[in-house]
């Protein structure tokens, strides 16, 4: 029983390395020729510490088995202070090391900085609030949406990051390395995805409570499919219908959701809470921390810090507000 007990830990900790292995936010699972660079100067980093290390330690213990002082032996071993030779070997192999390293990391340095924009190139700018990201698409009419990040397929997407309010660092693993998101300055990025798909990304520097809750999600689609969308975007939002709609888009662009949320070019752009022009076409929402659905966004009007404790929406909603918010909301695909 006990070595069977024992047994049992190999796959389960199988089970657990290949749970990291898979877990969507690596930069060891490069997508794009940026993570694909940065990804190989760790690899080349890593086996050279490796290499040192295993060399250093093995001579280390080498010496000290073989070299033990004997039993009454109480002379000194030789002393080779000033060995000429030896000084040169292990001030050159250091230095030739680091050179290496420079080498290498200005190599890719060169390899990721960003090609000269062409007409096909997307555009994307970035806003990094607390606790979320705004996306505008200058060409696009700069249409502003928020949390999903929506890129084509093999296009370069070049990225201009400023923040609202405090430090963020803007990061998907899988296609690029962190930027910095700093008030006052702009910082850029790049990169052109290989693959169609969902990639997950993260703000990398401490930004507050909320910090941990302030995720990206990358969609990647195939150009239609991304023509599609953005043309989508540029409409205005869904007409009210029912009177309860009608009630909602008063309540929106002249009641509590004013003074931090855009419909359409009706109200005072706030900008502190997201654009709501289209708000049913995101899959996620309050950071990308919850999937956008009926459930979650009836969950979020009632309580929303319950959801998102320390988030700007302090507001108190009425049920009745609530019931025609949502019979609204839910148009805005
Ligand atoms: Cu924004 Cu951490």
């Amino acid at each position: 029983m006990k070595h069977l007990s024992r047994l049992a830990v190999v796959p389960l900790l199988g089970a657990a390395l290949a749970g990291c292995a898979g877990t969507p936010h690596t930069f060891l699972d490069p997508y794009s020729s940026v993570a694909r660079e940065q990804a190989n100067l760790y690899w080349i980093i890593l086996w050279m510490a490796v290499a040192v290390f295993v060399l250093v330690e093995g001579l280390l213990l080498y010496n000290i088995l073989r070299f033990r002082a004997k039993k009454g032996d109480d002379s000194l071993p030789p002393q080779i202070y000033g060995h000429v030779t030896l000084e040169a070997v292990w001030t050159g192999i250091p230095v030739l090391l680091v050179a290496m390293l420079f080498f290498f990391a200005v190599t890719t340095v060169n390899a990721i900085s960003a090609p000269a924009k062409a007409a096909s190139d997307v555009n994307v700018r970035v806003v990094g609030h607390q606790w979320w990201w705004e996306y505008q698409y200058p060409d696009f009419n700069n249409f502003k949406t928020a949390n999903d990040l929506h890129v084509p397929v093999g296009a370069n997407v070049h990225i201009t990051m400023i923040s609202k309010d405090v430090i963020h660092s803007f990061w998907i693993p899988q296609l690029s390395g962190k930027t910095d998101v700093i008030p006052g300055q702009v910082n850029s990025l790049w990169f052109r995805a290989e693959k169609e798909g969902e990639f997950f990304g993260q703000c990398a520097e401490f930004c507050g409570l909320n910090h941990a809750n302030m995720k990206i999600k990358v969609i990647v689609q195939s150009q239609a499919d991304f023509d599609a969308w953005a043309a989508n975007q540029m409409l205005p939002p869904a007409a009210p219908v029912t009177d309860q709609q009608q009630e909602a888009v008063k309540i929106i662009t002249t009641g509590l959701c004013k003074g931090c949320h855009t419909l359409g070019d009706s109200v005072g752009a706030q900008d502190i809470g997201p654009n709501l022009n289209h708000l049913m076409s995101r899959s996620t929402f309050a950071g990308a921390m919850f999937p956008l659905n009926e459930d979650n966004l009836a969950r979020w009007l009632k309580d929303p810090q319950a959801m998102k404790p320390h988030n700007d929406m302090i507001i108190k909603l009425k049920k009745e507000e609530i019931d025609a918010l949502l019979s609204y909301l839910l148009t805005l695909k």
